[in-house]
């Protein structure tokens, strides 16, 4: 028996990238997959290459941050699936200008997308999930959600998305919802499209391991926290999926440039 068998699981941003990932993951343990993307063609080709491998998957279209699309798509997963039992809240835009050169609109729309989509998720899932007994909720985070970082509306979004993970964890623990966070450091997704991967190379170098990660790391974990046996007693945590990234800080940065600095001066 796997671990999922029986269990629903609705991925939010699963036609590519990290949720993609999870997803193959998730229907692996045996669960069905709700592929809930805005990026329609790939999530209906990936939902009818899992079903036609042998697996429960379905596509359904949703902007997150549209509450009535979301009541759309529960009702859909109540009548099609009967139940839900994982909610992961991964679907996430990227911004990276920083406080100076920061639109509001710009601003608006990333924290309307990476911090309202997931609390409107909660909000339209928790009480199906309640109804069948409860389950695990995991919201997509970020290294920029642990630490200062250059790029303002993103990192407000999900040190946001922090925050609230904790909120929900507290409010939701009594209908037996857990619910965590990840932070994912730098992992190569389509996010990543339009930046070189010399520069995605030299951003991970100051990781404990140095590197960009794949998304079946960060799917992995995701799985980890859904299974109920592997995480029973983890609600409201975070966890840093970032090859130590977060754990290095400036200490790291800064001893590889003075370690620069020394083998230049010896030259
Ligand atoms: N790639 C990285 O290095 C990295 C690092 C840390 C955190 N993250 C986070 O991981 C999550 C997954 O990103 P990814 O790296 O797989 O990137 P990605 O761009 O491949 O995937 C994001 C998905 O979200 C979907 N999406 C965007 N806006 C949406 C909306 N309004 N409604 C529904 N779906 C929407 C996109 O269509 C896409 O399929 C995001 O929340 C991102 O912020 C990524």
């Amino acid at each position: 028996m796997r671990r999922l068998d029986g269990k629903v699981a609705l991925i939010t941003g699963a036609s590519g990238g990290q949720g993609e990932a999870e997803a193959r993951l998730f229907v692996a343990e045996g669960a069905a997959v709700v592929i809930a993307d805005v990026l329609v063609a790939p999530g209906e080709a990936l939902a009818a290459e899992l079903v036609a491998a042998g697996h429960r998957a379905v596509f359904v279209e949703i902007d997150v941050t549209d509450p009535a699309a979301w009541a759309t798509v529960v009702a859909r997963v109540e009548a099609e699936l009967g139940r839900l039992d994982v909610l992961v809240n991964n679907a996430g835009v990227s911004d990276r200008r920083g406080v100076a050169e920061q639109p509001q609109d710009a601003f608006d729309r990333v924290v309307d997308v990476n911090l309202w989509g997931p609390v409107a998720g909660m909000q339209a899932c928790a009480p199906l999930m309640a109804r069948g007994g409860g389950g695990s909720i995991v919201n997509v985070s970020s290294i920029a959600g642990l630490t200062g970082y250059d790029a303002a509306g993103y990192t407000s979004s999900k040190w946001g998305l922090r925050g609230v993970t904790k909120t929900a964890a507290l409010e939701l623990a009594p209908f037996g919802i857990r619910v965590n966070s990840v932070h994912p450091g730098v992992i190569l997704t389509p996010m990543l499209a339009n930046v070189s991967r010399e520069v995605v190379d030299r951003f991970a170098r100051v990781a404990a391991d140095p590197r960009a990660a794949a998304p079946e790391e960060v799917a992995h974990t995701v799985v980890h926290l859904s299974i109920e046996e592997l995480s029973s007693f983890t609600t409201g945590a975070e966890i840093a999926i970032d090859g130590g990234f977060v754990a290095a800080g400036a200490h790291r940065a800064q001893a590889l440039r003075v370690a620069q600095l020394m083998e230049e001066s010896d030259a």
